[in-house]
């Protein structure tokens, strides 16, 4: 007897007409026409199940807080740290931890299944450390809560950043971060990376710093992470997040920096919602993108998933913890528009950002854990066109979010009755 049974599923590789079986929190089936009872049975009706999303860089502490004390009226990101502070130093434990649970309430909803969020660790109370670690034990039956200790205000530059950033390990937290472009000078920047880096290797931790998060064309903090990271053995286990001044680099400079990222084997993290509406604000026209070089980075070899960084905080007043969303507006700025590419868009926001975040038994195989999302699309590229509606989360074999489709009724003189926006396709299957 299994407790659940998937029927009539199309997996991301477009395998139609499978029925998927789980059992005791795992995937135990994956074939055609599977006949064993279950307790609980859900016909996908041919649409789409896949992994759930990832979003591999999210800053929780801030989420939701969008209005307190007051807006950010200009839209821009000098306003918003401006907003953040003012926030920090009044926002208690239990508000924090309210505003958390409610965005991890709609995560599940969207279909995500893991979250990597920065935790701001300049704060000496470590007011959002402590919510963020309680949150974590609470949502960990629905949603894996990665965290990332997050010097805001430069480990360097805030006097009492490092002394935190080691408390924050201290009490649990999972990774190593850093913000050097923040630092006074790009030598303190990469002062900090190297500090952050033995910190790192010395605890047996991975890295992800915010990097080179500016239009500068010669910032240099990737480079100096990806030397840190072979100096220290780390292949594999560090994150650059954000890299939006790979855009501006020369060219030639990157035909040397590339190769290094990849003997470094660094993971590579662009947050395409927030950059686009953040870089390239001291431009006047033409106006720089600020996405890092994603298709480039990607054909070397490194990992690149998509993150979402901010929802309705000081920095942004948008978003809804939809990683489809991020992974659109990530192909439209990457001009990612070839059928392969757009596929590769889907994976950005689920198999790529779990092997980031290192997500055990992760994916639609026997044997791994039984977490799923249903969506309201036949395909990849159509979930991404449609932002695919979420009919169902699956976590541990359990359907722990459920929604009916989205269809419309019609009532035009000889038209059909309903409208199913998953029902337009493509006039061919060909490539
Ligand atoms: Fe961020």
């Amino acid at each position: 007897m299994f407790d659940l049974i998937v029927k009539n599923a199309t997996l991301p590789d477009s395998t139609r007409n499978i029925d998927i079986a789980c059992a005791d929190g795992i995937i135990v089936g994956l074939e055609h026409d599977i006949t064993a009872e279950s307790r609980e049975t859900i016909d996908a009706t041919g649409y789409l199940v896949s992994p759930p999303f990832v979003d591999p860089h999210f800053h929780m502490d801030a989420t939701l807080s969008l209005g307190t004390p007051r807006m950010n009226t200009s839209g821009t990101l000098l306003e918003g740290i401006a907003l953040w502070g003012e926030l920090k130093p009044i926002q208690s434990v239990d508000d924090i931890i309210a505003r958390a649970l409610r965005y991890c309430d709609l995560a599940v909803s969207m279909g995500l299944g893991a979250i990597r969020s920065h935790v701001d660790v300049c704060d000496d109370t470590l007011k959002g450390v402590e919510a963020l670690l309680e949150v974590r034990a609470q949502v960990a039956p629905y949603l894996d809560l990665q965290l990332v200790a997050f010097p805001q205000d430069g480990v360097l530059r805030d006097p009492t950043a490092m002394a935190n950033l080691i408390r924050a390990l201290d009490m649990g937290v999972d990774i190593v971060g850093g913000i050097p472009h923040f630092e006074r000078t790009m030598q303190q920047g990469a002062d900090s990376i190297r500090q952050l880096a033995r910190i790192a290797a010395d605890r047996g931790l991975m890295i992800d710093m915010h990097c080179d998060e500016s239009d500068d064309p010669s910032s240099r903090h990737i480079e100096t992470l990806a030397l840190e990271t072979q100096a220290h053995g780390l292949q594999g286990r560090v994150t650059g997040s954000h890299l939006t001044s790979m855009h501006s680099m020369d060219n030639y400079y990157v035909s040397k920096l590339i190769p290094l990222m990849t003997e470094a084997e660094i993971n590579v993290i662009p947050n395409p919602l927030i950059n686009i509406m953040l870089q390239g604000r001291h431009d006047t026209y033409p106006k720089r993108r600020g996405q890092t070089r994603v298709p480039e980075l990607r054909d070397a070899g490194l990992t690149v998933g998509f993150g979402s960084d901010c929802v309705m905080d000081p920095w942004y007043s948008l978003g809804r913890a939809d990683m489809l969303d991020v992974a659109a507006m990530g192909l439209h700025v990457g001009q990612l528009s070839s059928r392969k590419d757009m596929e590769w868009c889907f994976d950005a926001v689920t198999v790529n950002s779990a092997a980031i975040m290192g997500l055990k038994g992760y994916g639609l195989a026997k044997g791994n854990k039984a977490n799923m999302v249903l969506l309201q699309a036949r395909d990849r590229i159509e979930a991404i066109r449609l932002r695919a509606h979420r009919l169902a989360t699956i976590r541990g074999g359990k359907i722990i979010a459920r929604a009916a489709p989205v269809v419309s009724d019609l009532n035009l003189p000889g038209r059909p009755e309903t409208v199913n926006p998953a029902d337009y396709a493509p006039q061919t299957n060909q490539d």
